[in-house]
């Protein structure tokens, strides 16, 4: 049968189809290839979509921005300090009154149910942008780049996140490599292991053995062996600072440097990274927290720069693999 996302809501991958997946990453190759030639397309003239942000953003927003006029439709970008969204009104009717004004509502926030929650009331999609546990978007922008670097099918890639492990980038790879039928290795530490949902990483593992795929979570450096992809993200995501003490002591072993990269003993191994990274002390955070005794680099410059890297691309695939998720539901 064929796909028809139309309507759909985008909250996390493991509400999709793999041949979904698919589509959307066939899409986004399409759309990117319209923007190289110049091609109009423009579906979503006349639609209107709502940015909503509970935590900041460049990627993300930008994206949907780009994306959304991009296809002809206009966009409001709203967060909770210029809003009434969460302080004087509730997610609830939040979402009834934007499901009144837009064909379609993005969320980026903190707790996974608010998404639920908007899309149970708005009536109409809603695409998440990040939540605590899970960045969908992100995924899919990562596999369309796996495909424009990596040229064997995606269930021959083994991809190794190097870090907090329980943190949203490292579930949404989960899913996605379950969902793909890949090799994902959440490489990090015992104690971090540990606060894995358990119950989440049986779903995972019932998707992969439908898939194919294999998830292991492991603290062992021979893990890194044969990857094609590390991956890498801040030890302390947006919300957790806190935590950096903690995270940099059990973390700094899992750091990225070129060693590491060495032990996956494949010169062609990628480094990706969601973005923003801390690679040098060229951001206040990065040199408040040294000027306190914490290196939070989760990755040497070395690697950040080096030819294996290709960050740009996923941060530029961002947009394409939005512009597909807006197209195929809203379009
Ligand atoms: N990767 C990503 O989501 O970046 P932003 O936080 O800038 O949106
Ligand atoms: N884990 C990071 C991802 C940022 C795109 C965070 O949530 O801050």
């Amino acid at each position: 049968m064929a796909v028809n996302l139309k309507g759909k809501s985008f909250l996390t991958l493991m509400d999709f189809e793999p041949k979904e997946i698919r589509y959307l990453l066939d899409l986004a190759h399409d759309l990117k290839q319209y923007k190289r030639t110049g091609t109009i397309h423009q579906v979503l003239k006349g639609k209107t979509i709502v940015l909503l942000f509970e935590k900041t953003s460049t990627r993300t927003r930008c994206a949907f921005e780009v994306a959304a006029m991009e296809e002809g439709a206009g966009v409001t970008f709203l967060d909770s300090k210029s809003s009434q969204m969460g302080k004087k009104e509730s997610m609830e009717d939040t979402a009834k009154v934007l499901g009144r004004f837009f064909d379609g509502i993005e969320y980026r926030g903190y707790d996974q149910a608010v998404v639920e929650q908007l899309a149970k009331h708005s009536g109409v999609p809603v695409w998440n942008g990040l939540t605590d546990v899970d960045h969908p978007t992100q995924i899919l922008a990562d596999l369309l780049t796996i495909e424009e670097h990596i040229k064997k099918p995606l269930e021959e890639v083994k991809v190794v996140f190097s870090g907090d492990i329980r943190n949203n980038m490292s579930y949404a790879w989960m899913y996605g490599c379950a969902k793909m039928g890949m090799h994902y290795v959440a490489y990090g530490p015992d104690e971090l292991a540990a606060q894995l949902d358990q119950e989440i990483l049986k779903k995972v593992q019932e998707v992969a053995a439908e898939t194919g795929a294999t998830i292991e979570i492991s603290s062992n450096p021979e893990s890194l062996k044969g990857a094609d992809v590390v991956y890498a993200d801040v030890w302390a995501s947006m919300g957790e600072e806190a935590e950096i003490p903690e995270r940099v002591k059990l973390l700094t072993p899992f750091k990225v440097t070129t060693e590491l990269m060495e032990s996956t003993e494949n010169p062609a191994c990628l480094f990706m990274h969601c973005l923003p990274a801390f690679h040098d002390f060229e951001t206040t955070m990065a040199k408040e927290q040294m000027a306190l005794g914490y290196d939070i680099r989760e990755v040497t410059d070395e690697v950040f720069k080096s030819k294996n890297s290709v960050v740009f691309d996923e941060a530029e695939n961002r947009m394409h693999t939005i512009k597909a998720v807006l197209v195929a539901t809203i379009g």
